[in-house]
């Protein structure tokens, strides 16, 4: 196999630029204008039950293509374990959540700008503290919180995989859930295995199942299918398709170059995927999710921390 050429950056970017064009784009409705304080910011978490199906790379590209469409998007890395989602973007977070809670930075300090104006928080240590903070310090948490609201149309969290507390709690402060899998009968398992727990604990949770790494769009329509009318039938709890992806050698090749598929290879069958799924699922908001901003993610998030219910 020939190594692929290293192109600079700056020529990936202008390429970019230059191939999507033409490619006509909606731009996303203008966003619908707020009232002071209201909160509509739209969050969402990326799950899976098993490891390595390809949370990461989509949170990030996703994260683009919103980003694209004029959509202002934060994502939150909340992966205690092996967080990565600076691996994708080739950045390195200095600060986490935490230097908001014990130490005297804003929130906007410790945001990373990443590309097409997206912003990373590193959630590090200080996702699991948060369980941990008192009164006075979940103020200060959230008034630094309610910065962002008016700042953001997309709250995105990566997760990492599994059924920890930690993810679940995740899931359940999210307005919206994003269950990935691949078509292997073990990832299907897990992904059923979270989407068990979550109708279970929050039977109004709103869960889309995207299908990664497909040969034929088809099998991912069928794995969904068959996820769905098992969840209806012993759960009794809907799964919407959110879309499959093609397996696509580029994503591979663009985390060797920590830059973001949308951006290294942007005509490429995922990257095109992506934006389809975007362009369908993200414009518009389904009539069953309930939106509460980034305020109701965090105060539903330390509830659940703290041992209490989400809801
Ligand atoms: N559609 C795809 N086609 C080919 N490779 C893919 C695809 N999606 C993801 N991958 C590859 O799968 C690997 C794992 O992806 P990623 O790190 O995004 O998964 P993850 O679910 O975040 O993993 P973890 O559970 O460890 O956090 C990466 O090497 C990525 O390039
Ligand atoms: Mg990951």
């Amino acid at each position: 196999m020939t190594e692929p050429v290293i192109k600079p950056i700056e020529a990936i970017i202008a390429e970019t630029r230059k191939q999507i064009q033409p490619y006509v784009f909606k731009r996303l409705e203008a966003r619908t204008p707020r009232k002071a304080g209201e909160k509509i910011a739209r969050t969402i978490t990326v799950t899976s039950g098993k490891g390595g199906v390809g949370k990461t790379s989509l949170v990030a590209n996703i994260a683009i293509c919103l980003a694209q469409s004029g959509q202002r998007v934060i994502i939150l890395d909340a992966d205690l374990g092996l967080a990565n989602i600076d691996v994708v973007f080739g950045i390195r977070p200095r600060y986490n959540l935490m230097d908001v809670v014990n130490g005297d930075m804003n929130i906007d300090e410790i945001m990373i700008q990443g590309p097409s104006g997206i912003q990373i928080i590193a959630g590090g240590s200080g996702v699991s503290e948060l369980a941990q903070l008192d009164q006075e310090k979940s103020q200060k948490l959230f008034n630094q919180l309610r910065f962002l609201e008016d700042k953001t149309d997309f709250l995105l969290i990566d997760t990492g995989a599994g059924i920890s507390d930690s993810v679940i709690s995740f899931c359940h402060a999210a307005d919206q859930i994003i269950v990935i899998s691949t078509t292997e009968p073990t990832s299907l398992a897990d992904a059923y295995g979270i989407i068990k727990i979550i109708s279970g604990k929050r039977p109004d949770s709103h869960v889309s199942l995207l299908v990664n790494r497909v040969d034929e769009e088809s099998e991912g329509v069928q794995v969904h299918e068959r996820v769905a009318r098992v969840a209806a039938e012993f759960l009794h709890f809907p799964v919407h398709h959110l879309g499959t992806l093609p397996q696509d050698r580029n994503m591979h090749l663009a985390v060797r170059q920590q830059t973001p598929l949308m951006l290294f290879s942007p005509m490429s069958p995922a990257a095109t995927g992506i934006r389809k799924i975007v362009s369908q699922s993200f414009h518009e908001i389904p009539e069953t999710v309930s939106r509460d901003g980034i305020e109701g993610f965090f105060t539903r998030l330390t509830r659940f921390f703290k041992g209490g219910s989400t809801q």
